[in-house]
């Protein structure tokens, strides 16, 4: 039982991302994710609200809420410069909507250039990428300082099962501590809202995943 559950990224290599791209074209399960986040988005933001989204990789979130909110405005934020020249490619119909900032989460202040307010922060399969709970309190203090009023922080990640009989990345860690985390950054009503592709007994790096929410 020494295998640890995780996977080794490139994202900034072309090959690796073109790569990455084509193999998570997003299944069934990652599209409920995705409508959920857009369901969450309908029922708490304006129909012309700003939408940051943290580790936008190839657009394929970005893709599915712009095709669908008409109005929104969207940042997608990235520290890799191939996934961000991938995400363009493919929101270029969203062009007028979309804004791209190339930042690192834990290194530089990613909101800086993004001009309140900000209805939405979104995010999927990025922030155990960071590396350490304590970069994923980082971001999450920041959304929540970032965050007007009233406005919400979805978060669709990568998570440690309960009932784990493996180690996993550090960045993957328990529903419970990503809910105490959110509490104590100052967000309200923090919660899980599903846990999708669950798996104990032989998961791989591209299961277990769940969404959290919390409103600022
Ligand atoms: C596993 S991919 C997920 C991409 C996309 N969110 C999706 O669900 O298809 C993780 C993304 O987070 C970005 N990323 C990882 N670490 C980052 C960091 N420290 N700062 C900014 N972006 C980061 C990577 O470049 C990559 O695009």
């Amino acid at each position: 039982m020494n295998e640890v559950i995780g996977a080794h990224h490139e994202f900034h290599d072309d090959e690796f991302v073109v790569g990455w791209a084509d193999r998570f074209v997003p299944t069934p399960e990652r599209l409920e994710l995705f409508n959920i986040i857009l369901s969450e988005l309908k029922s708490h933001i304006p129909p012309n609200g700003c939408v940051i989204e943290l580790g936008v990789g190839p657009g394929y979130l970005a893709d599915h809420l712009l095709s669908v909110l008409p109005k929104i405005q969207y940042y997608g934020v990235d520290s890799s410069r191939p996934m961000l020249d991938t995400a363009r490619q493919r929101l270029k119909p969203h062009l007028a909507r979309v804004a791209y900032v190339q930042a690192d989460l834990i290194k530089d202040n990613w909101w800086t250039g993004i001009p309140a307010p900000v209805n939405a922060i979104v995010s999927t399969w990025t922030l155990h990428d960071l590396g350490s709970q304590e970069n994923v309190e980082v971001v999450y203090t920041c959304c929540a300082q970032v965050l007007q009023g009233g406005g919400v922080l979805l978060n669709g990640d990568f998570i440690k099962p309960d009932k784990a009989i493996y180690e996993y990345e550090p960045g993957r860690f328990e529903i419970a501590r990503h809910i105490e985390m959110l509490h104590r950054v100052g967000f309200k009503n923090a919660t899980c809202l599903v846990l999708l592709e669950e798996e104990i007994e032989s998961p791989t790096a591209g299961q277990n995943y769940a969404c959290f929410k919390g409103v600022a």
